[in-house]
Parts: structure tokens; sequence; C-alpha cells
């Protein structure tokens, strides 16, 4: 049985997207524990019904960060790590430990509107300023830059004139929650 780990920050609504998809039979892969960087969130609450281990590691210090990272995913052994809402860098030393093992789900169509700062409701609000007319989530690999790793799969979304940040960042989502269990379920089956 292939092995998750899911880092999550936010309500998690990828993460129970995974959970929900992995429950149709349609990805063959246990969910092995959830790594957040805070408690008190909507992720926490879905792992914890889905009788899933979760642990919080606040990312300063950053040696206990790291080496708490660390613990886990050597305890855990994932075959795939998913970035579901995950609002930190991961260190250099664990993206060359998982090399093409780490994905990450950005909600914009990469490489525009990524990039520090561009995260949550921001993108959405600059993709409405910027006179986009389409927007999007895109799938890609974690390096050692944030939000420039390889791309692996894009899904694009109209943006409507009456659109404010929160009615396109809804549209969006609903595509996440498509796209997200179907690059895992093929990077799995690869
Ligand atoms: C999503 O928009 C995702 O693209 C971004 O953070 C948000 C997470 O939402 N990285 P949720 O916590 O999965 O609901």
């Amino acid at each position: 049985m292939k092995k998750l780990v899911i880092f999550a920050s936010g309500s998690g609504s990828n993460f129970q997207a995974i959970i929900n998809t992995i429950e149709k039979n349609e990805i063959e892969a246990g969910i092995a524990g959830l790594i957040t960087d805070r408690t008190g969130i909507g992720a926490i609450e879905i792992a914890h019904a889905n009788q899933i281990e979760t642990v919080a590691l606040p990312p300063e210090p950053a040696d206990e960060y790291i080496s708490g990272l660390h613990e886990n995913l050597t305890k855990w052994k994932p075959d795939l790590i998913v970035l579901a809402g995950y609002l930190r860098k991961i260190p250099s030393d664990i993206v060359r430990r998982y090399p093409n093992k780490i994905i990450n789900i950005h909600p914009a169509l990469l490489p525009d509107y990524g990039g520090r700062g561009f995260y949550g409701m921001n993108v959405h609000r600059a993709v409405i300023e910027a006179g986009e007319k389409e927007s999007g989530c895109t799938v890609h690999f974690v390096n050692e830059e944030y939000d420039r790793g390889a791309i692996i799969r894009q899904e694009r979304v109209p943006v409507l004139p009456e659109d404010t940040p929160e009615t396109l960042a809804k549209r969006v989502l609903q595509a996440e929650h498509q796209v997200l269990p179907l690059v895992i379920k093929t990077l799995l089956t690869q």
C-alpha cells in the first residue's frame, strides 16, 4: 500500500478531497500522517475525524522544525508528500531527501501569480486586478525555490466580470479538488 503524508496550514478542503478519493477506492494509498505548522485549523479536525495521526511543527526554532520533519517523515516513510495548502517553505535538505516526491497545489496558473506573498486571497485579488480572463490551479513538484518546481498539471477556470476574490477562490478551489487527487493517482501508479 503506497503511503501519503499531507502538509496543511488551513481549512483542509484539499486534504478532505484526497480522503474522499481514497475512500472511493480511486487511489490505492493510505495517509500515514498530517503535518501542520500550527494548531486550531480545519485540517487537524479532518485528521482526527479520520483517525489520521497529526503533528503540529511550529517553524521556529528552525533546527527543531527541521528535526521534527525528519523524525516524522522517517517514521512514516511516505511514497509521496502532498502540500495541501501549506504556507511554509520546505527546508532544502528535506527537498533533497525526497526528490520528485513532494508536490504542491497553488491556486493560480504558475509561473504567474506565484512566489513570496502570493497565497490565499492575495492571489485571486492580483488576478482580478490584472484583468485576467482566466485563472486556475497548478500542481507542481516542490524544489528549493518557492512555487518554481516543474509543473505537473494545470486546470483553467474563467474569471468572470463580476468576480470578487472570494467568488474566484471558490471556483479555483473546486478545480483543485479535482486536479490534486488526479495527480496523486497518476504519480502513485507510475
Ligand atoms: C488552496 O487554495 C491551495 O491552492 C492553497 O491553499 C489553499 C488550501 O485550501 N495552497 P484548503 O486548506 O485545502 O481548503
